[in-house]
């Protein structure tokens, strides 16, 4: 089987934690697509964002994990992406649920809220977990329709 692609992406907030996680990602045989910030220079959330989100949305790689300070303004920008499904996790619990009822494809992580430890945790778990399936996928599907309806029309 080939490894997983998955890509990784932070701002100025999250570097250190990408490095810690990139260091995980390869002891479990991922193939990782890094696509920076690569220094401690100040930058904006949504540049690094948007690539992690649009290799997830095009099918170039399977997963993506994204960090800054709290790990809401990846989610924000992760999630207006058609087809990702971005989850912030806190702790074990919200990632095992966010793989088993939301078939999580992007990962957030909030480097200034979030130990270490325990963001290698949320990881494992993270990857380990698969989806649920059934009245979950329903759900999902009706994720999608909005989805669709709203890339057709916009907002009326
Ligand atoms: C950067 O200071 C911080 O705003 C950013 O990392 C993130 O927390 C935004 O949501």
């Amino acid at each position: 089987m080939s490894p997983m692609k998955i890509a990784i992406g932070c701002d100025h907030a999250g570097l250190q934690l990408k490095e810690k996680i990139k260091e995980l990602l390869l002891r479990f045989g991922m193939e990782i697509l890094d696509y920076g910030t690569t220094d401690g220079c100040s930058v904006d959330y949504p540049d690094y964002g948007e690539r992690v989100s649009d290799a997830v949305s095009s099918g170039e790689v399977e997963r993506g994990i994204l960090i800054c300070g709290t790990g809401l303004g990846m989610s924000i920008v992760a999630n207006k992406f058609p087809g990702v499904r971005a989850t912030l996790c806190h702790d074990s619990f919200t990632a095992r649920m966010g793989r088993l009822h939301n078939d999580s494809n992007i990962l957030v992580l909030g480097a200034r809220t979030t130990d270490g430890d325990i963001a290698s945790e949320i990881v494992r778990i993270w990857i380990e977990t698969p989806f649920e399936g059934e009245r979950h996928s329903r759900r999902l599907e009706k994720i999608s329709i909005i989805e669709a309806r709203l890339n057709e029309k916009g907002r009326e």
